[in-house]
């Protein structure tokens, strides 16, 4: 049994003030009875409603979290600290996960969403959805780097990467540009290049920029304009 603003606040769809103004206001019911009072328990499979609506009819949630390094990606790696654990309660059995891994010891943009069809669409290859890094290596880049990640690099293993760019920012960092998105993709480009990887970031993903104001661990809800972006991708 657990509380009934508990129980609506655990979809994530309202936060647990929503959950309680909504309870007093008499829009939800517990097997067909209205109840008023937000302490009232619910067994687990007690259905509630909220204007007549199941709450447990999915509602796609979409968050922007920066991802800081020491957290995997995947949503259960057991021993791990995974990205679901910086989230809130009400975010956590909602079916989110990440679209697009990073790797442990990446920072940045990582986009979260209960959305399958969304996700897969944005991460199929042939959808080649923008992915810009921040990255320092360990060595000196320079033109040849350029002009090779210009043309696509062909990694350890005899895949041939797409042809990318790379803006040097000073002798040892660069923003880099992928149109696909491959296993270490990054750092076995420029482990190539025998300049290998000190420090990675993602800044952008798709039409999504990675917000300034967020600092590591923290995440936000899209913004609308940026739900239309990646609707529109
Ligand atoms: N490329 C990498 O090498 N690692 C990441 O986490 C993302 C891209």
């Amino acid at each position: 049994m657990e509380r009934l603003d508990k129980r609506l606040a655990a979809t994530g769809k309202w936060s647990r003030k929503e959950a309680r103004d909504l309870i007093k206001s008499g829009r939800v019911t517990v097997e067909g009875t209205v109840h008023r009072t937000p302490e009232t328990k619910v067994g687990e499979d007690a259905p509630v409603m909220v204007d007549g609506v199941s709450i447990a009819a999915d509602r796609p949630v979409y968050l922007m979290l920066h991802k800081p390094a020491g957290v995997v990606s995947s949503t259960d790696e057991p021993g791990e600290r995974t990205v679901l654990d910086l989230l809130g309660e009400e975010y956590q059995n909602i079916g989110l996960f990440p679209a697009g891994r990073l790797d442990k010891d990446t920072e940045g943009l990582l986009l979260l969403t209960n959305d399958g069809p969304l996700a897969h669409r944005l991460l199929a290859p042939k959808s080649h959805v923008d992915k810009v890094y921040y990255v320092e290596v360990s060595g000196i880049l320079d033109q040849e780097d350029v002009e090779a990640v210009r043309r696509g690099v062909t990694l350890g293993d005899g895949y041939e990467c797409l042809p990318g760019e790379l803006e040097l920012l000073s002798s040892n960092s660069a923003h880099i540009t992928l149109h696909e998105g491959k296993y270490h993709q990054v750092k076995r480009m420029l482990a190539s290049r025998g300049k290998p990887v000190a420090y990675l970031k993602r800044v952008r993903f798709g039409p999504l920029t990675l917000d300034d104001s967020l600092p590591r661990g923290a995440w936000r809800p899209l913004s609308n304009k940026e739900l239309k972006g990646i609707f529109s991708q």
